[in-house]
């Protein structure tokens, strides 16, 4: 645009017609193409503009998760985009480097809206920030991940509103493809994965055990690579991983699940996810810097307002979300703790527009790659998690922000309050 935003269409369409199998077509919706969105990205400081148009035959909206804005641009349940309307939000991106994420959130419809085909990813860039693998499909590839069932060739809905967790699928997509594979030509590359998955919850690795590093979880990088050989990701979350690959090998990426006794359904099946070959000759790599840019760990400061929320099946407080009713306000640039109490099966927790930092899981500081500055926490049955929020400068008395239980079945049923930020 002429004042230098930088402009997006984004199409939200249920004419979707997708070729995961061979020599079949599966219905499915998607923004601009047949399933899945395409890439956002944009820079620190950029101004961008959205034109998000619904072409669904029912309201939904489009929401940027991750993202640091105004109430009125977050598109959750307040901005919905009627069927044939466009929506034009625009902000100013002003947060550290990190892999986004957007999906419709129309109150009570997301499972479905999303399990359709509706999310793709934003990514933000930051010039100033640290040397790593990042030219996009060579050497830094994200990976969106979701489980399906399907009817033939058909994806099936039916489990989608029903069971306690919703829908847990059988097959595994990958960026949209069944079986995927994929020839690596450098020797360090980067991996952004995003579960955007309804209630799946995996333990991403290697077959083989190798170790990798961790460089950024959802809201961006970490203060310095964290090496691991499994990491848990549940729906909404983003890690990613920096992983070394020798010449000609071939390793796949697989989710283990926690053992039966230990896990819900959500955590406890294995699956495959992606086969990787290296070519014979790799792009030799830039050395991974010990120091990434990400914020130090941070302590309560003294005095810090503490928050109570309690989960049980599917309500927060012992209420379903209201569209009309603001649970909590909440000062402007605040930091506060946030204390939330798991009495039942397992849930997950996701604060829109805020930096999170997950002080401790029943009194346990997380581990290291997960020390970094979050927006989605996944919360084991039982479990009493504590998070240091960071809020943000927007200010709005009348439009909320949400926070919520990122399995979208029990957001839809309403495990899902409001904040204003004053
Ligand atoms: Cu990714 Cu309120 O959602
Ligand atoms: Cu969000
Ligand atoms: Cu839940």
């Amino acid at each position: 645009d002429p004042d230098g935003a930088r402009r997006f269409a984004l199409t939200l369409r249920a004419d979707g017609r997708s070729g995961f199998f061979p020599g079949k077509v599966t219905e499915t919706w998607g923004i601009n193409g047949d399933y899945l969105g395409p890439v956002v990205r944009a820079k620190r400081g950029e101004k961008v503009r959205m034109a998000v148009t619904n072409r669904l035959p029912e309201a939904s909206t489009l929401h940027w998760h991750g993202m640091r804005l105004p109430a009125r641009m977050d598109g959750g349940p307040h901005q919905m985009i009627e069927p044939g309307a466009t929506w034009t939000p625009e902000w100013t991106i002003d947060q550290p480097a990190a892999t986004g994420w957007f999906h419709p959130h129309p109150h009570e419809k997301t499972a479905m809206h999303v399990y359709r085909g509706l999310a793709g990813l934003f990514l933000i860039d930051d010039p100033d920030g640290p040397e790593l693998p990042d030219e996009y499909g060579v050497d830094d590839i994200p990976l969106i991940v979701q489980d399906k069932v399907f009817d033939g060739a058909d994806l099936a809905t039916g489990g989608v509103d029903s069971g306690t967790f919703g829908l847990l699928g059988d097959t595994i997509l990958v960026n949209g493809t069944y079986r995927p594979f994929h020839q690596v030509g450098a020797e360090l590359v980067r991996f952004r994965l995003l579960n955007a998955s309804n209630a799946r919850v995996y333990r991403i690795g290697f077959a083989d055990g190798r170790r990798f590093d961790v460089v950024a979880g959802d809201q961006g990088m970490l203060e310095r690579p964290a090496t691991a050989d499994r990491v848990k990701i549940s729906p909404g979350e983003r890690v990613e991983i920096v992983v070394r690959f020798a010449p000609g090998e071939t390793v796949v990426m697989n989710s283990v699940g926690e053992p039966r006794k230990q896990a819900n359904d959500i955590e406890e099946d294995d699956f495959d996810l992606v086969r990787f070959t290296a070519a014979a000759t790799l792009e030799p790599a830039v050395k991974l810097p010990a120091a990434l840019g990400g914020p130090a760990g941070e302590t309560p400061p003294p005095g810090a307002r503490v928050r109570r929320f309690e989960l049980s099946g599917s309500e927060i407080n012992g209420r379903d979300m209201e569209m009309s009713r603001i649970d909590e306000v909440v000062a402007a640039g605040a930091v506060e703790i946030w204390e939330i109490d798991n009495t039942t099966y397992a849930h997950n927790f996701h604060i829109h527009e805020v930096a999170f930092r997950i002080l401790d899981v029943n009194g346990q500081p997380p581990p290291a790659y997960q020390a970094g500055p979050k927006d989605t926490v996944f919360i084991p049955k039982k479990a009493k998690v504590r998070l240091l929020v960071r809020f943000g400068p927007y200010t709005d008395p009348v439009t909320p922000y949400m926070y919520h239980c990122h399995l979208l079945r029990h957001e839809d049923k309403g495990m899902m309050g409001q904040f204003v930020v004053v």
